[in-house]
């Protein structure tokens, strides 16, 4: 049987064992219709989500991979590195795409656009804590004017036949419990799911995540919740579910250059080969070339250098020299000669991912205002 957002209480204990604090986390569930395939949420990171991390999200066990924060102003002036953003490639279903604004009807529209782009969800952000962010309205800004958020909520239920989820954190001020007021009036507004980052706005990404706001959030709505904050490993992923009921848990900084971390969480040991990770790697840069062209991928690409060669996979010296190479072809030929059984590993995952045609990466004609 399909659970609706009404069965509550009873959602809450569906496959756990409370004797092992074991929460099944290959179980799928559902926000409205959408059907999401496992209980790992991959995080929307601005600057971080591209197509290529999301795809990988997807193959290394993440039911539900988000984009980074759109702007709705950037949409409805078409400006043309925002439309990018909605490029959706075949294999990432299920995805949410994330907008945020200030303005409900801004809001709405920007949403008819994500729809038409072929997204499952859309999801508001009412959580960013950056200033240039909140001082337009927008972002963690929200949970502190509740009318307005909710109307955006509305406007853009309305406007959609898509799940809208809405992400959020504990409020602007270090204590605040903000979210537990606004949660219920946001899923009265039309929220089908929503997602807690319990950190203030103010905390930025200092102290700790405190999910007993989760657990407090999930008794108070009918919605499924999925939990954000310092989930990297399995184990605490397996606590954060059975402790707050939430449905999900969205692994964010974790992932980062390390998709391992998600097969670890789903249940998969050990560590990837030297292999492996330059294999992972080349294959991430190659995507983004194709997402982003050559060179404004070669600077959005420099970060990831240390996130994957790091955790004392490879030493520190050697993601320094590759920052310094001029091109991505050299990066390439440096990776391979430091790890040539990566060849045959990426050969293996070229073949087996979906190429050309299969992968959507153009734009719906739609998104153009009709061609
Ligand atoms: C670099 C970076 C960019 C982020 N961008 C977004 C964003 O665009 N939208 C959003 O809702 N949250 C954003 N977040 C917050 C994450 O989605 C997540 O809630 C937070 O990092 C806590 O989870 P973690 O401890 O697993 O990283 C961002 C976080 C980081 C580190």
């Amino acid at each position: 049987m399909v659970p609706t957002a009404s069965a509550g209480v009873k959602r809450r204990v569906r496959g756990y064992d409370s004797a092992r604090m074991q929460v099944d986390l290959r179980e799928s569930w559902r926000i409205a219709d959408v059907e999401i395939p496992s209980r790992l949420v991959l995080a929307p990171m601005a600057g971080v989500s591209v197509q290529a991390f999301r795809r990988q999200g997807r193959r290394f066990g993440a039911g539900l991979v988000c984009s980074e924060m759109v702007s709705c102003a950037g949409l409805s002036h078409h400006n043309e590195r925002t439309l990018g953003y909605l490029r959706i490639a075949a294999d990432e279903h299920p995805l949410a795409v994330q907008i945020f604004g200030a303005e409900p009807a801004v809001m709405a529209e920007a949403a008819r656009m994500v729809e038409d782009a072929g997204a499952d969800i859309v999801d508001i952000n009412f959580g960013c804590p950056v200033r240039k962010v909140t001082k337009t309205g927008a972002g963690a800004h929200c949970l502190e004017e509740p009318a307005r958020a909710c109307a955006i909520v509305e406007a853009v239920a309305n406007a959609i036949s898509l799940p809208v989820s809405v992400k959020m954190r504990r409020g602007l001020p270090n204590g605040s419990r903000t979210c537990l007021e606004i949660g219920p009036q946001l899923v009265e507004a039309g929220a089908a799911s929503l997602t807690l980052h319990p950190r203030s706005a103010k905390q930025m990404y200092t102290g700790e995540a405190d999910h007993s706001l989760t657990a407090e959030l999930v008794e108070l709505v009918d919605v499924p919740v999925i939990a954000s904050g310092d989930i990297t490993s399995r184990a605490r992923a397996q606590t954060v579910l059975a402790t707050t009921g939430a449905e999900a848990v969205m692994v964010g900084r974790a992932a980062q250059g390390n998709p391992w971390a998600l097969s670890q969480i789903m249940g998969e040991e050990g560590e990837p080969s030297r292999e492996e990770v330059v294999a992972e790697l080349v294959l991430f840069m190659r995507e983004t070339v194709r997402e982003l062209g050559e060179h404004r991928a070669a600077g959005f690409l420099k970060k990831f250098y240390g996130w994957y060669l790091g955790r004392g996979r490879f030493p520190k010296p050697f993601k320094q020299e590759l920052v310094q190479l001029e091109t991505l072809g050299e990066v390439e030929q440096r990776l391979f000669a430091a790890a040539p059984g990566a060849r045959f590993v990426l050969e293996r995952l070229e073949d087996e991912l979906p190429q050309g045609d299969e992968v959507l990466l153009d734009l719906p004609i739609s998104i153009y205002g009709g061609g």
